[in-house]
C-alpha cells in the first residue's frame, strides 16, 4: 500500500496493503464512524471498503453523476465490469494458430456507455487503426457515420457498441473468420459481453453493421428479446446499397427508439453516397482523457505495410 492512501484512513490501517484495506470495514476510512459502518451493513449488507466500493446504489449514483455530461471523456469501464473484461480470452486470440489478427497493438472492447443508459446496442466487426489509437471501437470514418447515423434518430449518448472481434483481423471476414468468429472461448465471451449489455441496459434496438456483425448476432441467442436491425458496413463500396439498407432501417428504427434530451432527430433519408455532413465527430465523452482534439473527427492513421501504424496530426 502506498502511504499516499493514508489520509483516506485511519492511523490503525496506514501502511496496510490494498487488499487488506479492502477486506476491512468501512469503518476504516476516515470520518466513517463503527456505528455508521453498522447502518451500512443493517441497511445495505456492506461488510468492507470492497462491498461499499461495489454496491450497485453508489455505482448508479456515480454512473448519473458521470452522465450530466461533467466528464468530458470516458473515464474506462466502471468497476462492475472490470473483471468480466479481463476475462477475455485474449491469449486465445494472441496464440491463435490461424495467425488472422492483428495482435500487436492489443485489443479494443467496447465504446459507449457502460452505466446501464444504453438504449442501443450497435454491433460491429473488428477495430482498426483510429480504433486501437483511441482504444475506443467505430471512431473512425465508419464510425463516425455511425454516429450520424444514430444522430438521426436523435440519439447523441445512449448507446453501447461491441464488436464481432476484440482484435484487428486481416483481410476480409472470410470463411475462416467466419468460422474463428464461433470458436471457443470467442463465442461465449462475445456472448456472455451481449447478455450483460442487454441485461444491464433497456435496450429498445439492436443495430448491427454488416455480414461480421450480423454473425454475432445470429449466433447470439439473446437477440431474440429484442428487435434487430441489419444495415450494411458504411466501408462497402456500393454506397447507394449501403443508405438505402440505412433509410430503411431509420424509417423502422424511429418509431420505437426514444431520442436522447439534447438529441433533434432529422427525418431527411440519406442520398445515393455519403455526404461529408453525414458523418458525425465521435464526442469526447466516449474517448479516452487526454487523445488529442482531433481524434474521431476524420481518419488520421493507417498501416504502413509492415508492423507499424501511421498516426497523423491535422
Ligand atoms: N468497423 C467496425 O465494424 N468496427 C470497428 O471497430 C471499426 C470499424
Amino acid at each position: 500500500m502506498t502511504r499516499s492512501f493514508d489520509r483516506m484512513l485511519d492511523k490503525a490501517f496506514h501502511g496496510k496493503s490494498v487488499a487488506d484495506i479492502l477486506n476491512a470495514s468501512p469503518a476504516a476510512l476516515q470520518g466513517l464512524s463503527a456505528s455508521d459502518a453498522q447502518r451500512l451493513e443493517e441497511v445495505f449488507g456492506i461488510r468492507t471498503i470492497r462491498d461499499l466500493a461495489r454496491n450497485r446504489f453508489f455505482q448508479r449514483s456515480l454512473a448519473l453523476l458521470n452522465a450530466s455530461g461533467e466528464t468530458h471523456f470516458d473515464p474506462g469501464p466502471p468497476v462492475q465490469w472490470r473483471d468480466f473484461l479481463a476475462s477475455a480470452p485474449l491469449d486465445y486470440y494472441v496464440h491463435h494458430a490461424s495467425r488472422r489478427f492483428r495482435i500487436d497493438f492489443g485489443p479494443v472492447y467496447y465504446r459507449g456507455r457502460l452505466d446501464g443508459t444504453a438504449r442501443i446496442l450497435v454491433v460491429g466487426q473488428d477495430p482498426s487503426t483510429n480504433e486501437i489509437l483511441g482504444q475506443r471501437i467505430l471512431v473512425g470514418s465508419s464510425g463516425q457515420r455511425v454516429q450520424g447515423f444514430l444522430r438521426k434518430l436523435g440519439i447523441t449518448r445512449s448507446y453501447v457498441m461491441a464488436n464481432l472481434f476484440l482484435f484487428s483481423v486481416f483481410g476480409q471476414v472470410d470463411a475462416e473468420l467466419r468460422a474463428i468468429a464461433l470458436e471457443e472461448p470467442i463465442l461465449t465471451f462475445r456472448n456472455s459481453f451481449f447478455d450483460r449489455l442487454a441485461q444491464e441496459n433497456n435496450l429498445q434496438a439492436v443495430v448491427v453493421i454488416g455480414k461480421g456483425a450480423q454473425l454475432a448476432v445470429d449466433n447470439w441467442p439473446g437477440s431474440q428479446e429484442h428487435p434487430v436491425f441489419e444495415i450494411q458496413h458504411p466501408a462497402a463500396l456500393d454506397e447507394a446499397a449501403v443508405l438505402a439498407t440505412w433509410n430503411s432501417a431509420l424509417t423502422l428504427l424511429r418509431p420505437i427508439v426514444e431520442p436522447d434530451d439534447d438529441g433533434s432527430p432529422d427525418p431527411s433519408p440519406y442520398g445515393s453516397s455519403f455526404a461529408p455532413e453525414d458523418a458525425a465527430p465521435i464526442p469526447r465523452f466516449d474517448l479516452p482523457f487526454g487523445l488529442p482534439e482531433w481524434h474521431g473527427n476524420g481518419s488520421h492513421s493507417h498501416r504502413d505495410g509492415n508492423k507499424n501504424i501511421v498516426w497523423t496530426a491535422p
